[in-house]
């Protein structure tokens, strides 16, 4: 076995005090259990059925079997010293239509999980929406039905009475531009559509659910700590070629704006407010743009976006520069720019920040016969971008807490098991968790790093 790695005995970026360090995942992901004690069925679970959707035709049916071992996760979070951890409610778990009476059994697992974070003195945050829709609300209309906002309310009012008392951390929705613009414009996830109208109607009632969504967590649970987590990344033209510039506008209103702007600072971009227009009803704006207490911030690499004619929004992503920094998975890699990221957001929000995600993916990873995962291309990743955040906390951005995506390598959406992001290895034959040099590394920057809050 190779030497481990450590970072040259351990960095300390003086960060402020209070400054959490936490793990990301999601129920889709990892839960598995999906016809187990009476959860509903998601649009993922109806999408991984369709054939060529998803890498050698795998599900999330069984993914981490986190539903019958997060117990042993949460000793996985303890033993690594994780002051936090960020999981999303499956929909259809707690309410298998949708909208109606709840699962006893689904609520219940909830419950479990919580506790056990309490117990050992882990911050629970909870995401309460990460794109597994209820199937029986996709078969309404889903999001482009303006109900939509009256589902997630009531989905959010049943958790909210039933958690608020011990989890004070809550977020509405994870990444809303990656699961609309996937979902109704480049054809990749559910639902399948590529008709702008639909896209825009998406957009709209999810930003309705949010504030919506917010209002009813703000009353139900005493002492929250409210946010969103946004996937928002600095944008260039492909290859820096001039003749794709006009994408770059058109990606930063979809991508990174088209959801906080309206959210936080009240209003659409100008350059696509002509096309939501028709689906915004009076008073709507005031209903979205409610006080938040912090936004999350998704941040992986810098975007490169290409004219395409063929989708109706007229962008894609494009390649980044040859030669330029990447990951295993052919993700562009670039710290500085998340730096620049955090900058930005903190003055165009003006909200403390908390890194919801900020991770790196490979399809090479390979495990020695103890199962053992000498990760240095990840384990460079987090330490180049971790000293990055120092640096913009340093320069002022208001940033409160970091958490990894992910804890467990899991069902990567349309890559399956291939693509893995967790500095725990999971072996998904015998659901065998063995942390990789990147969790070693990560154990002890927080230990470097903590404040006992
Ligand atoms: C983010 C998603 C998360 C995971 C990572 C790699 O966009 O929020 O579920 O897939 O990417």
């Amino acid at each position: 076995m190779k030497a481990i790695i450590t970072p040259s005995s351990m960095l300390n970026l003086d960060l402020p005090s209070g400054f959490i360090w936490g793990a990301s995942t999601s129920s889709y992901q990892i839960e598995g259990a999906t016809n187990q004690d009476g959860r509903g069925a998601s649009v993922w679970d109806t999408f991984c059925k369709m054939k060529d959707r998803i890498a050698n035709g795998q599900s999330g049916d069984e993914a981490c079997d986190h539903y019958h071992r997060y117990g042993e996760d949460i000793r996985l979070l303890t033993e690594l010293g994780i002051q936090a951890y960020r999981f999303s409610i499956a929909w259809p778990r707690v309410l298998p239509h949708g909208r109606g009476a709840p699962n006893e059994k689904g609520l219940d697992f909830y419950d479990r999980l919580i506790d056990g974070l309490l117990e050992v003195g882990i911050d629970p945050c909870i995401c309460l929406y990460h794109w597994d829709l209820p199937q029986a609300l996709a078969d309404l209309g889903g999001w482009t039905n303006r109900d939509s906002r009256g589902w997630f309310a009531d989905y959010a009012m049943l958790v909210a009475r039933r958690y608020g008392d011990r989890v004070k951390r809550w977020a509405t929705f994870n990444e809303q531009n990656v699961s609309t613009l996937c979902g109704f414009q480049w054809g990749w996830s559910p639902p399948l559509s590529t008709e702008l109208s639909n896209y825009y109607k998406a957009v709209h009632h999810q930003n309705l659910a949010h504030g919506t969504g917010i209002d009813v967590l703000r009353s139900l649970v005493p002492n929250a700590s409210l946010g969103v987590i946004h996937n928002c990344q600095p944008v260039f033209a492909q290859q820096y070629d001039i003749d794709h510039q006009p994408a770059v506008e058109l990606m930063n209103t979809h991508w990174n704006q088209i959801f906080p702007d309206p959210q936080i600072l009240g209003v659409y971009p100008a350059s696509c407010i002509s096309d939501i227009e028709p689906y915004i009803m009076a008073g709507d704006l005031s209903l979205i743009c409610r006080p938040l207490d912090w936004f999350g911030l998704n941040y992986y690499g810098p975007l490169w976006a290409k004219i395409d004619p063929s989708c109706g929004l007229g962008f894609h992503f494009g390649a980044f520069p040859e030669g330029s920094r990447h990951s295993e998975l052919n993700w562009s890699v670039d710290p500085e720019q998340f730096k620049q990221e955090l900058l930005y957001i903190h003055h165009r929000y003006n909200l403390p920040i908390y890194v919801t995600e900020n991770g790196c993916g490979s399809e090479k990873e390979q495990a020695d016969d103890n199962g053992f995962v000498q990760d240095e291309h990840r384990l460079n990743y987090l330490q180049d971008h971790a000293v990055a955040m120092a640096e913009a906390v340093h320069e002022g951005a208001d940033v409160r807490g970091y958490y990894v995506w992910s804890l467990l390598d899991n069902f990567e959406w349309n890559a399956g098991y291939q693509s893995r992001f967790g500095i725990v290895r999971v072996d998904f034959d015998t659901q065998r968790r063995t942390p990789k040099a990147s969790a070693r590394w990560y154990a002890e920057l927080i230990e470097a790093n903590r404040d006992e809050y």
